[in-house]
């Protein structure tokens, strides 16, 4: 007599979910279910050599946890040939047609070592390096984390930050810096999302970074600066505006000088 399907399972798969499994669907084709625009997923994921899906992190669609979920976008961690990577699928109802023109603003932040490596991409999809770790304001509110890690993760954002204006490429949303960096379980900062950049705006990350860890008003500016214990003082806002007017090197260390 067959042995049941559940014994039949390795273990492991049951803490992942095969492409086709039909509780995929909803999150494969979100918000709105369309066959066609399932079957073109599906077969896009197919086609990126996508086998599972591992369902965690802290949003849920159904009974589905999820690595994350945008305007645009749903991110899941899956499993390629062995590897893991972080899946960033359209949107049905997102604002833009394909994943193009993010494609191209992703590559131009990698070529300067910046965003979570892209590995392969088709019209509705980009697979990249999934970063495990908590958005900077999840982060930040750690009762364990010390003065000298948040100083080191501050000048690191503000370091990619000035290699991003230094190629002239504004990532577009680091003003509201909350949703656009991740702090991987090492401490390591790691700036995400590069659908809004724009290489035809005068790039300002620095700035608007600088401004969104230390001058406006905010659970991560307050916590920054109460653990770095610099306060919104006039000199650290003129080292602001100089950098904004000449954006290079002796300008920015003034800046990780004033704030960091
Ligand atoms: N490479 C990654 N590794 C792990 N998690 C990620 C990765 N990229 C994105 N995420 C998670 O998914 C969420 C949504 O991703 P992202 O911001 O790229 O989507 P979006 O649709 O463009 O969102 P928004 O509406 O904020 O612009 C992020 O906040 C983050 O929690
Ligand atoms: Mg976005």
């Amino acid at each position: 007599m067959p042995l049941p399907r559940l014994s039949q399972q390795n273990p492991l798969s049951l803490n992942e979910l095969d492409i086709y499994s039909p509780e995929l669907a909803i999150i494969i084709s979100y918000p709105l279910f369309n066959v066609l625009q399932y079957a073109n997923r599906l077969n896009e994921i197919c086609s990126l050599g996508i086998t599972h899906v591992l369902p965690t992190g802290s949003t849920k669609i159904g009974n589905i946890a999820i690595a994350g979920k945008g305007s645009v976008s749903i991110v899941l961690k899956v499993k390629t040939k062995g590897k893991i990577c972080a899946l960033k699928i359209r949107r049905t109802d997102a604002n833009r047609e394909t994943m193009k023109r993010e494609v191209s603003m992703h590559k131009i932040a990698n070529s300067v070592d910046v965003g979570p490596k892209l590995f392969r991409f088709s019209k509705n999809l980009i697979s990249m390096e999934f970063i495990d770790g908590l958005s900077i304001v999840d982060w930040v509110k750690q009762q364990d984390i010390t003065s000298d890690e948040v100083r080191k993760v501050a000048i690191s954002i503000l370091e990619q930050c000035y290699k991003l204006d230094k190629v002239h490429m504004d990532h577009g949303e680091l003003s509201c810096i909350n949703h656009h960096v991740v702090i991987s379980k090492l401490n390591t900062a790691n700036i995400i999302d590069f659908e809004s950049s724009s290489t035809q705006r005068k790039s300002r990350n620095v700035t608007a970074a600088a401004q969104s860890l230390f001058i406006s008003r905010g659970l991560i500016s307050n916590r920054v600066n109460e653990m770095l214990g610099c306060a919104k003082k006039e000199k650290n806002i003129g080292v602001l505006k100089t950098y904004k007017w000449n954006q290079n090197k002796a300008n920015f260390d003034k800046i990780i000088d004033a704030f960091c």
